[in-house]
């Protein structure tokens, strides 16, 4: 069958949000005012100093290929900043700087996964993490946590779902899609179960600077030396410099992983840009104090965003400690009508929030949790107001 698509797509799922992407565009394009919580990037611009140093590379010539593992400069600073940031010395050919933390994520599925193999991914989980690993053939393992728990896999949910099939977990801390994140004795204690157990740890901190009050995030390679030849850590400047259109995002791993990381990113998209690269050095070498403000600005707009939900009936939300990410429980709404139909699913809450209050969310069940919607609230506090005033008036017109 020559003209058949390849069956490894057989199993993989669109993006979950393009539908309510879709719909939101075309009210836009009717001139209707629609509050977007959908996207997962913040709307703060990078900081001046890095779109200077992009110009300045632009105008010394940094049109060529670089190495494909990345630029030294930038490595170095990866190699500083992951220092200075997480406490974790690593050494520059540990290093594959990549297309946004999304490819370095797909590299490392590349070059660790393949068929038979188990990876673990705590639900909610990130909608990548289970799409890449059925592209490369793997089979992933969704492991249950709970509200209650925090959205935190606990040692003993992780220790029922190891199997010798497991060829690795795969943590994200702060969340997407909770913004919930591990403190540092539940770490431990998970690292605890795995240590025995001979598998990879893919811990993705992308959001490791954005926390919140006083919660430190802690690298598992900070506290775990002695499980550091096992560990990849994914990070980039998308989130924390609001460079997500840049694309620079990068895997710290085992020297040998990093080759292996390299030969499959040498025959896909050899380097990242290097303009971006030049941006990317400018950012993390850089003072840190927009950093310091959009932190603020976030922590803000949460305690607006989930003061703000929970003051809807029926709707329940949990103060996360980072990322921009309120993850609200809104079964309580199920059941107003609409269309001459109950709501009975979160994806008919997400529709519904669309056409009756012009609020664009991501329904749970993208994310492995059903019931509940991602509010990305990279938005002003004027908005967030608005859109929960909005909201608010749908449920009590939809009650009647
Ligand atoms: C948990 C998580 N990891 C990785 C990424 C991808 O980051 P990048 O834009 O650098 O590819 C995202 C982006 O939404 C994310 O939420």
């Amino acid at each position: 069958m020559p003209r058949t698509l390849a069956t490894r797509l057989k199993a993989v799922l669109p993006s979950a949000t393009l539908a309510m992407n879709t719909r939101a565009l075309e009210l836009k394009a009717k001139g209707v005012d629609v509050y977007a919580f959908g996207v997962g990037e913040p709307d703060f611009e990078p900081p001046a100093h890095v779109l200077e140093a992009a110009k300045k590379a632009i105008d010394a010539g940094a049109s060529k290929y670089t190495a494909v593992s990345g630029m030294p400069a930038l490595k170095k600073a990866i190699c500083e900043a992951t220092l200075r940031m997480r406490g974790v010395s690593v050494a520059p050919e540990e290093v594959c700087v990549s297309v946004g933390a999304k490819h370095a994520l797909f590299n490392v599925a590349l070059a660790l996964y393949e068929p038979g193999d188990e990876v673990l991914i705590p639900a909610p989980y990130w909608v990548s993490y289970p799409e890449q690993v059925r592209i490369v053939g793997a089979d992933p393992v969704v492991v249950e946590t709970s509200e209650e728990n925090g959205w935190r896999m606990t040692p003993d949910a992780l220790s029922r779902a190891l199997t010798p099939r497991t060829k690795a977990v795969i943590l994200c801390t702060p969340s997407n899609p909770t913004g919930s994140a591990y403190r540092e004795d539940e770490l431990r204690a998970l690292l605890d179960v795995l240590r025995p157990h001979d598998c990879w740890l893919v811990c993705d901190e992308i959001y490791g600077e954005i926390v919140y009050d006083d919660f430190k995030h802690v690298s598992p390679a900070k506290i775990a030396p002695d499980l550091r030849d096992r560990m990849v850590l994914i990070d980039g400047v998308s989130k924390s410099f609001a460079m997500t259109g840049w694309r620079v995002g990068w895997s710290l791993a085992p020297k040998h992983v990093t080759k292996a990381i390299e030969t499959v990113q040498g025959q896909s998209t050899t380097n990242a840009t290097a303009v971006a690269q030049h941006a990317a050095v400018a950012a993390l070498n850089g003072p840190l104090d927009a950093l310091q403000s959009m932190r603020t600005a976030f922590q803000r707009r949460r305690d607006v965003m989930v003061a703000g939900l929970n003051s809807i009936p029926g709707v329940r939300c949990r103060k996360p400690e980072g990322a921009f990410y309120a993850f609200a429980d809104c079964r309580g709404l199920y059941g107003i009508s609409w269309n001459g139909k109950p709501l009975a699913s979160d994806e008919d809450l997400a529709f519904w929030l669309l056409d009756q209050a012009h609020v664009a969310v991501v329904p749970g069940g993208a994310f492995g949790a059903p019931g509940y919607l991602r509010f990305s609230y990279a938005v002003s506090e004027e908005r967030i107001n608005g859109a929960v005033e909005a909201i608010r008036s749908a449920v009590a017109r939809g009650r009647g």
